[in-house]
């Protein structure tokens, strides 16, 4: 396992992961779509914002819970989705679920993850949220609403931004997608990591856990991506999300909202939570950074739902400009993946504490003691940006 000792930072982990993975699978957690401009603007529209600190009050007590989705949690944080971990650490999302647990943060699991609803319920009682897409095969989708209300789940994160798969160069050049050309450039380039290599070849085969009795080759992660890939539907409307919403009576929250009035209609269609989510931009490049459209959407409909983002967090900063901008919480992807490469459980613990720590402390310094008490009166837009 790395020495993740001295790592003081979100990017401090980046660097032990890229170290630790093969670099085929490294671009898979840090690449996005063609160009990749949203990736770095999602980073960017953080720096768009300086704070407003307040000095000599009483800072000695931070109290960082956040109240989501009716539950009461450490800090505003969440587990973002994200599919085929165990390609990135041998514990893969067990290790997340539970970091997340003992950090007392909600979880979400991917519909394409390598451990399934069952496995996640068993191991972790904290909060566990599943990820959806509207697949042509809506049975198994009901399936999957079906097994989570089995397993108690606490809410459906329903993917609305994947009415196609995002043009992720680094990956077709890498072979993703053709999984024999993956099979062969994985194995060649996790020579050059022997570690990642023999835990790989040693921890069993990659599965679609949440799908082994449907999938040809008994759910072959590598051989059955093809197979995915054809489930998305290009035709799926809010009458489906609706149809969906009505199966499921708990939280419902739809993710990759990209603009107001779509944040208005998730509202109006009874969700109970959107994520401004752009998929950290895999997907749509050139498409808006959260942080962007979060002001306006909170105007149009605070209160009537809560409001998520996500993409380009790294900082404890980021997320307390988001709070002060009037989100109800922040999902990480790629800060606990990169915990995760670097050193199993002990690596998302540590992201989530480099997080937890940061944040503590920007609070201490612009004068907040309350998560609950931030407001826009903290942040300042810089003009000359
Ligand atoms: C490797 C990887 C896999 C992902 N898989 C999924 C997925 O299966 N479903 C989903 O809704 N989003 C997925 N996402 C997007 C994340 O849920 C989240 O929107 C994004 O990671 C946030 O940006 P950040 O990585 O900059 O924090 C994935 C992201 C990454 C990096």
């Amino acid at each position: 396992m790395a020495n993740i000792n001295r790592c003081y930072s979100i990017e401090d982990l980046n660097k032990k992961a890229r170290k630790a993975l093969p670099g085929v699978v490294y671009d898979y957690i840090a690449g996005g779509a063609e160009d990749e401009i949203t990736v770095k603007r999602n980073r960017d529209s953080f720096s768009a914002y300086e704070f407003a600190p307040r000095v000599l009050r009483d800072v000695r007590q931070i109290d960082l819970s956040a109240t989501m989705l009716g539950k009461a949690y450490s800090m505003p944080l969440f587990c973002a989705p994200t599919g085929m971990s165990r390609l990135f650490h041998y514990q893969g999302e067990k290790a997340v679920a539970r970091a997340a647990y003992q950090a007392n943060i909600p979880y979400s699991l991917s519909t394409v993850s390598t451990c399934s609803i069952e496995e996640i319920a068993a191991l972790s009682h904290g909060s566990n949220f599943f990820q959806i897409y509207v697949w042509h095969n809506r049975d198994l989708v009901s399936e999957f609403i079906n097994r989570c209300k089995t397993c108690r789940y606490d809410g459906i994160i329903l993917a609305v931004d994947v009415a196609v798969f995002g043009n992720r160069e680094r990956d077709l050049r890498n072979g993703h997608g053709r999984p024999l050309e993956l099979q062969i450039k994985t194995a060649l380039s996790g020579l050059t990591k022997l570690k990642w290599f023999f835990r790989f070849l040693t921890s069993g085969k990659l599965k679609m856990a949440n799908m082994v009795d449907h999938l040809p080759y008994g759910g072959d992660a590598q051989k059955a991506i093809d197979t995915v890939n054809e489930q998305f539907d290009a035709s799926v409307t809010w009458d489906d999300a609706k149809k969906l919403r009505d199966k499921w009576e708990g939280n419902f929250i739809l993710k990759g909202i990209q603009c107001v009035d779509d944040a208005v209609k998730a509202a109006d269609m009874g969700a109970t939570g959107i994520v401004l989510s752009n998929h950290g931009g895999r997907q749509l490049d050139f498409a808006p950074p959260a942080l962007d459209i979060l002001p306006e959407v909170v105007n149009a409909v605070k209160g009537k739902i809560e409001i998520f983002i996500d993409g380009g967090i790294r900082r404890g900063s980021d997320v307390i400009k988001a709070m002060a901008l009037g989100a109800n919480g922040c999902m990480i992807g790629r800060p606990y993946l990169y915990g995760l490469a670097a050193a199993g459980e002990e690596g998302v613990k540590k992201a989530l504490d480099i997080l937890k720590t940061e944040m503590e402390r920007v609070m201490r310094l612009i004068g907040c003691d309350a998560i609950k008490k931030l407001d826009s009166s903290y942040i300042k837009k810089i003009s000359s940006l």
